[in-house]
């Protein structure tokens, strides 16, 4: 008899796991607590984009494999394993993870179970959470229930999420009771057939590869940041470095890419979470050095808003201003955290007339601020524009020649946030044009 599958969440990650298990071949209900959301991908629809998975759903939803409910009652007793994929975003209150809805989950599942089944947290938690919910299910769970609790956590990127989630680059198995690390191993049979490698552990350190793997890609974007602070001031290019770098297969070149920095709604606050967490376990300095690459990550931002001020001669009150992106990165319309969207905020503030164009991201920056104009395509954005920001690298934008502008703006001003055009083309083309990295005289003694 096939496995039948829950996956607790309909966020990102939920849907995404939800709609890959069904395509496995498995019988999957998602459950959210939303009932909007529940009724949406009822029908089929995707409330986010990610390139692939809508069809995916579509095709589930269809064939009736893939379900979704608001109801615990439908799920406890009729999967065989629940995963749990619900948001830990960070708390109000300061930098530590949120912890309510993981646990909230976990006593819906435990209250209900009364036989024999698997809980699989997927969420990005601080180290410890497994070995505490073990607790929490033992405290609230029918004594005649037999629950096992699995840690298996998830590494998927957006723009790739239906990739990453059939074909990971690894898969890690906390399991540390009888009996799961076999159900997950039949779980994903398609993946380790193929030759995936595995790695079974315990449940703090499968927590801790996840937020590991985090810090170290957001370490790595600073680190060629930092550098790139130094290349601003007294000159050097910052791509050849990273290129130079990268040749060394110990560095790698991927994640160096300097710009205006990390966003989205994972390496920010898993950041954040895992210096709470160790400060919380008493170790105040060991995870310090990610409160630089914090900082140096913000500070990106504060040097294209510089760079605006000092482009226009600092008559930036009333400019109009093209920003090219807000989606905290290509192939997403995520726009949490996003650097893109938080400079181009910024310069309304300081009183430019901003217009925006993002080819996915505009309905999402819009909820958060309704007050910048967003326009419909790239030409509306950047019609008469003194200033044009390419600050999320879509293809679109990357593509772009300075033929495509010069008949539209009002002045040939340009900075190129993440280093994604030829400068000599665009100067060849008379336009005035700062990437990041890029000493720019009037900005000298300014960061
Ligand atoms: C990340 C992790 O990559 C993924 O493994 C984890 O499961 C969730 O968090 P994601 O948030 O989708 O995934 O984005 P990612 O592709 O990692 O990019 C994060 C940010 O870093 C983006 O804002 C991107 O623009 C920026 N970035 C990336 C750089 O600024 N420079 C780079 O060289 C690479």
């Amino acid at each position: 008899m096939s496995m039948k599958i829950s996956v607790v969440g309909t966020g990102y990650l939920g849907v995404t796991h939800a709609a890959c298990m069904a395509e496995l071949g498995f019988e999957v209900i998602g459950v959210d607590v939303d009932p909007h959301k529940v009724r949406m991908l009822s029908e089929g629809h995707l409330p986010f984009h990610e390139p692939g998975l809508g069809e995916l759903l579509r095709t589930h939803v269809e064939s009736g494999r893939l379900r979704f409910t608001t109801d615990y009652e439908q799920i406890a007793e009729w999967a065989d394993v629940h995963f749990i994929g619900v948001g830990t975003p960070q708390r109000n209150d300061g930098h530590g993870a949120d912890m309510r809805y993981v646990d909230a989950a976990v006593i819906e599942l435990a209250t209900r179970i009364r036989g024999k089944a698997l809980i699989v947290g997927k969420s990005t938690v601080p180290v410890g959470t497994a070995r505490r919910l073990h607790g929490l299910i033992a405290a609230t769970a029918d004594p005649q229930a037999d629950i096992t609790l699995a840690w298996n956590p998830e590494f998927l990127r957006e723009g790739y999420a239906v990739r990453d989630t059939m074909t990971p680059d690894r898969l890690v198995l906390g399991c540390e009771e009888a009996g799961s690390e076999a159900i997950l191993r039949q779980v994903y049979a398609r993946a380790l057939d193929a030759g995936t490698p595995v790695i079974v552990t315990d449940f703090e350190t499968a927590e801790l590869v996840k937020v590991a793997a985090n810090a170290f890609l957001a370490t790595k974007i600073s680190f060629i940041n930092s550098f790139a602070e130094i290349t601003e001031t007294i000159g050097g290019d910052i791509t050849v470095l990273a290129d130079a770098l990268g040749h060394d297969a110990r560095i790698g070149r991927k994640f160096l890419n300097a710009g205006v920095g990390f966003g989205g709604g994972c390496l920010p606050k898993d950041i954040r979470a895992l210096q709470a967490r160790t400060s919380e376990l008493g170790l105040t300095h060991t995870m310090g050095f990610l409160a630089e690459v914090d900082e140096i990550n913000l500070r990106r931002r504060e040097r294209v808003v510089r760079l605006s001020h000092a482009m226009l001669q600092d008559q930036l009150v009333g400019a109009r201003v093209a920003v090219l992106g807000v989606s905290f990165k290509p192939d997403s319309d995520d726009v949490r955290d996003s650097p893109a969207l938080d400079i181009a905020v910024r310069l309304f503030n300081a009183g430019a007339d901003v217009l925006v164009y993002d080819p996915e991201g505009n309905k999402n920056a819009a909820e958060r601020f309704p007050r910048l104009f967003y326009a419909n395509d790239l030409a509306e954005a950047v019609a008469n524009a003194d200033l044009v920001l390419l600050l999320t690298e879509w293809a679109e934008f990357k593509a772009l020649v300075p033929a495509d502008l010069e008949q539209l703006v009002a002045a040939r001003r340009l900075i190129d946030g993440r280093n994604v055009l030829s400068r000599s083309q665009w100067e060849e083309a008379g336009w005035e044009i700062v990437g990041m990295g890029q000493h720019y005289a009037p900005l000298d003694g300014q960061l």
